[in-house]
């Protein structure tokens, strides 16, 4: 019977202690990685020089946090204890530095591993060091860790992100833990307790809906990436979010297209990371990153992930249920060409049965605020009347 009790003891203080760190990313995390536009050519030049842009161009008060180093910060080996290193050719004052640095602009710092033997670039990988490694970030003061999934053959998923979960808790520093499986092992259905956010498909590129292959793998424009994934946004909530991939506003892409990917990721209520070179960027994209309206839509703090409502002449028309019986919804022009939105909201029955929500224009009659113009369109009396670009968007809040 003794014995008995000690294994129940046993059994719940491993649970207590096997969790994720709670209170963090209770909105969806914002911030910025390196690796969309630097890949592995990064440096700690280049961060500092991030980090002042964040200041600089109102993109921390807009509520960007977090600056995060993808891949290649790192020697290709492990020093003699078995600690990683960062390498001392791009990061010469060490990464505790960097992160001090980071953190007295006001700034959070993160940095990148994976769950396998080596990472995607073929650097040292956490895969039997993940205490050591985890006790490491602990020491340089690191407060996100994004953990990848390259070189895992056998590997289960969810135990490993798990192991490293449990690594991040035992180091005692709070660290958002950010999943990168690529939805293959479909983590909305299991990794609530285990991160904060996972992403949900392979890596984003910066075009409207093209696919582009590398052999083994494709990387999906942006459209490609929203369409990849149904059924999944129930999954999505305060602490735990489906991530659409780093941010390609600002790469390439035009304008009105850049608004458009950026209107659904507030949406989706996806991690907002910027992925562009804030060092030469158009003020243009910084109007578009640094909307606070839209990033309002976000950060919302109910945390539903919106969801496609209608296709109706091309125009795709997606709705996020908000606080105070508010909504924010997108009409994305999808045409190649400019076309008149005319949307009767008297014609559509507009609700969320996953969170009980109606949207009743007959019982309500709600304010129209146009939000990446910042003016007042009217109500929901009459019909919603708008010109919009080719590829471009209409994002509105409804208001009561
Ligand atoms: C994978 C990830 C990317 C990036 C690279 C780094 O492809 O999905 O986001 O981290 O690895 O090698």
């Amino acid at each position: 019977m003794k014995n008995f009790f000690l294994i129940v003891l046993l059994i719940v203080s491993v649970k207590v202690s096997a969790q994720k760190f709670e209170g963090l990313a209770l909105t969806p995390p914002m911030g910025w990685n390196s690796w969309n536009t630097f890949g592995t050519d990064i440096n700690e030049a280049l961060v500092k020089d991030i980090a002042n842009k964040f200041i600089e161009l109102g993109l921390k008060d807009a509520g960007y946090e977090y600056i995060v180093l993808d891949d290649g910060w790192m020697s290709k080996e492990r020093d003699v204890e078995g600690n990683l290193v960062a390498d001392p050719k791009k990061f010469p004052s060490g990464m505790k530095a960097l992160a001090d640095y980071v953190h007295s602009k006001g700034l959070k710092f993160g940095l990148y591993n994976c769950a396998g033997e080596k990472t995607c670039a073929g650097y040292p990988g956490s895969r039997g060091s993940e205490y050591q490694d985890a006790r490491l970030y602990a020491s340089w003061g690191v407060d996100f860790l994004k953990y990848d999934w390259c070189n895992t053959e056998k590997i289960n998923a969810e135990s490993a992100y798990i192991t490293m979960r449990d690594a991040i808790k035992t180091a005692k520093r709070p660290m958002v833990f950010s999943i990168c499986e690529w939805g293959d092992n479909e983590p909305w259905t299991w990794a609530e307790n285990v991160g904060h956010a996972w992403r949900v498909t392979g890596d984003i590129i910066n075009c409207w809906d093209c696919e582009v292959g590398h052999g083994t793998w494709s990387s999906s424009g942006i459209w490609k990436i929203i369409n990849m994934r149904k059924e999944i946004r129930k999954a999505a909530g305060p602490g735990h979010w489906n991530d659409y991939d780093m941010m390609e506003v600002g790469n390439g892409m035009t304008d009105a297209e850049d608004r458009s990917h950026f209107a659904m990721w507030c949406i989706l209520a996806s991690p907002l990371i910027m992925g562009n070179d804030l060092r030469i960027t158009s003020s243009e994209t910084i109007k578009t990153l640094a909307n606070k309206e839209i990033v309002a839509v976000n950060q919302d703090k109910l945390g539903i992930q919106g969801f496609r409502f209608i296709n109706e002449n091309n125009i795709e028309v997606w709705i996020k249920p908000l606080e105070n019986d508010e909504w924010a919804m997108t009409f994305i022009n999808m045409n190649d060409k400019q076309i008149s939105l005319d949307f009767d909201w008297k014609k559509h029955e507009i609700g969320d049965n996953l969170n009980n929500r109606i949207l009743n224009v007959n019982n309500q009659n709600f304010k129209i605020r146009d939000l990446f113009n910042h003016q007042n369109l009217g109500n929901t009396a009459t019909s919603l009347k708008s010109e919009i670009g080719a590829h471009d968007v209409l994002m509105i809040r409804l208001l009561k």
